[in-house]
C-alpha cells in the first residue's frame, strides 16, 4: 500500500502542476512544447525516461523521446572518446503506431484509460496489449515501471499519449504511485488544450505564409519573372540578413516579407509590364509605380510582417548614391531591409534568363554587383554578399528553373 499523502505533500503537487499549467499556456512552438510536458511530467512522477505520441488521424507519432540512462551512458562514451556532446541524443522519435489496442499506447489512445504497469515484462496472459521489447534490446535497456496516460482535450478527444518509464525512489526502480495517477492526468488534460493551440497558431501562420506567397507569385506571373524567382530572392535576402548581424527573428521577417516586394505590379496595365521594346519615358515613370501601388497595398496592416512588406515594396529599387526610385532617397535613409532586398533582388535578375536577355555568367554578375557597391547599394551589403556567396550558390542551384 502507497503511504498516505499528507496535506503538505498535496499542496506542493497541486502547487507545481498550477506552474506546469501556466508555463505551458506560454509555449508557443509545437515542439518545443511537447518536450516541455514530457520534462515536466518526468520530474514530477520522478520517471528516469519517457515518451510522448501526438495523434495524427488513426495513428499516434512517436514525438518525444527522453532517456536519462541512456543519455547518461552516451556522455560517458563520448567522454572516454574525448569528444564533446554537441546536441542530446533524442533516441528513436519518428515513427508511427497504429491506434488499436495491442500496443500499450495504442491501447491507452483508443480507451482512454490509464495503464500503471508494475513491471512490463509481466503483463498477465490474456490482456489485449503487449509491451514490444524491440527498443530495450536495440539499446541493452531495461524498461520495468510504466505509467501511460492519456492527454484528452476539453471535449475528450484524445490527442496523445504520454509515457511514463521506470520511476525512481532513490537509485531504485518503483512502480509508479496511486495517486500519480490523477494528476498526470490532469497535466496531461492541461497539455492537451497546449499542443491544441499550438497546432492552431502554427496551422495559422502557415496558411498566413502561403497565401503571401501565392499573391506574390500571382503578381510575379505578370511579367516574366517566375514563382523560382520568389522562391530564391526571399532565401539571398535572409542570407545577406544573416550576413549582416541581424536578429533571427528580422532575418525571419526579411525572408517572408520580400516575397511581396513586386506585388505592385498587379497594379500596372500588362501593355506596359508585358512590351517587348524600350519603354517610352512615360511609360517607364508608369512601371516605376509598382513601388507605391506595392505599399499602398500593405498600407495600415496591423500584422508586423506585413508593415516589413509594405516598407520593402516601396523602397527596394531605391539606390544608395540616391539615383532611385521612386523617391530618390540616399544611403541610410533607404531602411536596410530595402537595401538588402535590392541586392537579392537584381542577382537574381542578371543571373536569370529574361525574355530581353540571357543569363548573364556569375563571373560578369559579380562583377555588376561589386561596382555597383556604395553606388546602386550599400557597400556593407555587398561584403555580406560576398563573404556568403558559397550559401546563395547553393539556393541558386536548387531553385533553378
Ligand atoms: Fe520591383
Ligand atoms: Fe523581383
Amino acid at each position: 500500500m502507497p503511504a498516505k499523502l499528507s496535506t503538505k505533500d498535496l499542496q506542493g503537487q497541486m502547487m507545481s502542476l498550477n506552474r506546469i499549467g501556466i508555463a505551458l499556456t506560454k509555449e508557443q512552438d509545437l515542439n518545443q512544447l511537447l518536450a516541455l510536458i514530457l520534462t515536466e511530467s518526468r520530474l514530477f512522477t520522478n520517471a528516469e525516461a519517457g515518451s510522448l505520441y501526438v495523434r495524427e488521424g488513426q495513428q499516434l507519432r512517436f514525438s518525444v523521446s527522453q532517456n536519462d540512462v541512456l543519455d547518461a551512458r552516451k556522455k560517458a562514451e563520448l567522454k572516454a572518446q574525448k569528444k564533446q556532446l554537441e546536441v542530446v541524443p533524442s533516441t528513436f522519435t519518428g515513427f508511427y503506431v497504429s491506434l488499436d489496442k495491442s500496443s500499450l499506447a495504442g491501447y491507452v489512445g483508443v480507451t482512454a484509460k490509464v495503464l500503471n504497469l508494475l513491471d512490463v515484462y509481466k503483463v498477465p496472459a490474456g490482456k489485449e496489449y503487449k509491451f514490444n521489447r524491440s527498443f530495450d534490446e536495440k539499446n541493452n535497456y531495461r524498461t520495468k515501471s510504466m505509467l501511460i496516460v492519456p492527454m484528452k482535450d476539453a471535449s475528450g478527444n484524445v490527442v496523445g499519449v504520454i509515457q511514463l518509464i521506470n520511476a525512481h525512489k532513490g537509485k531504485n526502480i518503483v512502480p509508479f504511485d496511486k495517486h500519480y495517477e490523477n494528476l498526470v492526468l490532469s497535466l496531461a488534460s492541461q497539455a492537451a488544450i497546449a499542443i491544441r493551440n499550438a497546432m492552431l497558431t502554427q496551422e495559422l501562420k502557415e496558411a498566413y505564409l502561403d497565401t503571401i506567397f501565392r499573391l506574390s507569385v500571382a503578381a510575379e506571373y505578370k511579367d516574366d519573372d517566375t514563382a523560382s524567382h520568389i522562391h530564391r530572392m526571399s532565401r539571398y535576402s535572409a542570407i545577406l540578413a544573416e550576413g549582416l548581424g541581424l536578429s533571427a527573428a528580422e532575418v525571419e521577417s526579411i525572408r517572408y516579407a520580400s516575397p511581396m516586394h513586386d506585388i505592385g505590379k498587379l497594379g500596372v496595365p500588362d501593355s506596359i509590364l508585358m512590351k517587348p521594346g524600350k519603354l517610352t519615358p512615360a511609360e517607364f515613370k508608369e512601371m516605376q509605380n509598382h513601388t507605391v501601388f506595392g505599399a499602398k497595398i500593405l498600407e495600415n496592416a496591423k500584422a508586423e510582417l506585413l508593415k516589413v512588406s509594405e516598407i520593402i515594396a516601396m523602397t527596394h529599387h531605391e539606390k544608395w548614391d540616391g539615383s532611385g526610385y521612386p523617391r530618390g532617397l540616399k544611403g541610410e535613409s533607404i531602411p536596410l531591409s530595402g537595401r538588402v532586398v535590392a541586392l537579392a533582388d537584381v542577382f537574381d535578375a542578371l543571373t536569370s534568363k529574361r525574355c530581353y536577355k540571357p543569363a548573364f555568367s556569375l563571373e560578369d554578375s559579380m562583377k555588376i554587383i561589386k561596382e555597383g557597391s556604395g553606388r546602386h547599394f550599400d557597400a556593407k551589403v555587398v561584403q555580406a554578399f560576398s563573404d556568403n556567396l558559397e550559401k546563395i550558390l547553393a539556393v541558386k542551384a536548387q531553385f533553378s528553373n
